[in-house]
């Protein structure tokens, strides 16, 4: 059976993640949240005291393959079998290192594999940064997913207090900001629109309608 592939890119609380679930829910397809990948590693790096800024320690540490897996019921991130995803979603050291972490070669080199890996048995919803870019070249649909510095602000700062977490709006402005910076300027595989990407602009759309535009460009396909 031949599958079919669905690249989402775009900044940091665009909704990107919400709407990439959604859309693998309503068309049965498998979710790969890639950023959760890079907290995974980042969790190994911080709670294995490797020094991020010894490529060789990062190298040794990655030769003993540690495996990263999606929990079927839950979608918590498994590392090594064990749930990390309180940890990778709750500890600020991880939010904190994950740019760095991120901006490292033989990451961005491990997890390609791994990615790649997830994309040939089933058709995969991905997202991340550079899914449509570097990791699903050939996908059959790619969406850059933008919206408004200050809604996303909005979306982030009232997610943060649900969850019980104090944060002004403009530390969550600065966080925003400064993470963009960081995946946008990074060497390798940077933040960037694919020049096949549809850019959908969240702004003013809430779940359900993104939900729908999303699905509208999928049936376009097929015309
Ligand atoms: O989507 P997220 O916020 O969970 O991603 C966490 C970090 O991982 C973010 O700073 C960018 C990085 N990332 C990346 O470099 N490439 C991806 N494909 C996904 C995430």
């Amino acid at each position: 059976m031949s599958t079919i592939n669905i690249a989402i890119d775009g900044y940091a609380g665009c909704g990107k993640s919400t709407l990439a679930r959604d859309l693998a829910k309503a068309l049965n397809f498998t979710f790969v949240d890639s950023g959760a990948m890079y907290r995974g590693l980042t969790h190994l790096v911080l709670h294995s005291e490797t020094n991020m800024d010894d490529g060789g320690a990062i190298s040794d540490l990655l030769k003993s393959n540690p495996s990263l897996e999606f929990a079927d019921e839950t979608n918590h991130l498994l590392l090594n079998g064990e749930d990390v995803e309180d940890s990778i979603r709750n500890d600020k050291r991880v939010a904190n290192n994950v740019s760095t972490v991120a901006a490292i070669g033989v990451v961005r080199a491990y997890l390609k594999a791994v990615q790649q890996s997830l994309i040939e048995e089933k058709s995969v919803v991905m997202e991340g940064r550079d899914i449509g870019t570097v990791i699903m070249p050939n996908a059959e649909l790619k969406l850059f997913v933008t919206a408004d510095m200050e809604e996303r602000v909005t979306r982030r700062f009232l997610q943060l207090q649900e969850s019980g977490k104090e944060l002004s709006r403009d530390e969550v402005r600065e966080n925003l900001a400064s993470r963009d910076h960081m995946d946008e300027t990074r060497d390798i595989a940077p933040l960037k629109k694919a020049d096949d990407a549809i850019v959908l602009d969240t702004t003013i759309l809430n779940r359900e309608e993104q939900l729908t535009a999303a699905l509208g460009l999928y049936s376009d396909l097929s015309d």
